[in-house]
């Protein structure tokens, strides 16, 4: 079988610099972030197609795209937080990040429960039927969404640093006993 040349990786020179954050694990997490945020603005706008247009093939491929989002990557990314960074900050006995921790996890909750209430809304859109109410999607989207963002705001202001934090700290201990 022939053999395919791998594209010649650039020299280091013209690779733009990684952030200090693209080493320490919170990247994935970043990244999951800045889907959320651009899965929500999708929602609107399949909310405001089907609004504007009715049920088409754009609005089944938009849906398709948000029920896939939420149901997938959206949902781990919840577990992932839960497993990896919120018991490394439980464990520090500091009753402020604590609270903090607890009122993350209530939204995880929340979260949860607001897309079980539109998910089978989205679902009838992707395929095609027009078993979804517009005005449920309408009055819950602009709730689910600031819910959302609260929440991602806040983790990423306070709570992500602070594991960051406690990341780092945990690292130059190591170092300094290697
Ligand atoms: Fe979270
Ligand atoms: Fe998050």
């Amino acid at each position: 079988m022939p053999q395919t040349a791998l594209p010649q990786r650039p020299p280091r020179a013209q690779r733009p610099n990684r952030p200090q954050e693209a080493t320490d694990g919170f990247e994935s997490l970043d990244e999951a972030h800045r889907a959320a945020v651009a899965m929500l603005e999708i929602f609107r706008r399949l909310v405001a197609h089907l609004d504007e247009q009715g049920l088409d093939v754009t609005a089944e491929q938009l849906a398709a795209q948000v029920l896939a989002f939420f149901d997938g990557p959206g949902r781990h990314h919840h577990d992932d937080e839960e497993r990896l960074v919120f018991p490394e900050l439980v464990s520090l006995g500091d009753a402020e990040l604590d609270a903090l921790v607890r009122r993350l996890r209530q939204d995880h909750h929340w979260i949860d429960q607001d897309w079980r209430e539109l998910s089978p809304h989205v679902k009838a859109v992707a395929e095609g039927y027009n078993g979804y109410e517009l005005p449920l999607l309408q009055a819950a989207l602009p709730v689910f969404e600031a819910l959302y963002l609260d929440h991602i705001a806040l983790e990423e202001s306070v709570v992500y640093p602070a594991a960051r934090r406690v990341r780092a700290a945990a690292e130059a201990r190591r170092l300094a006993t290697a």
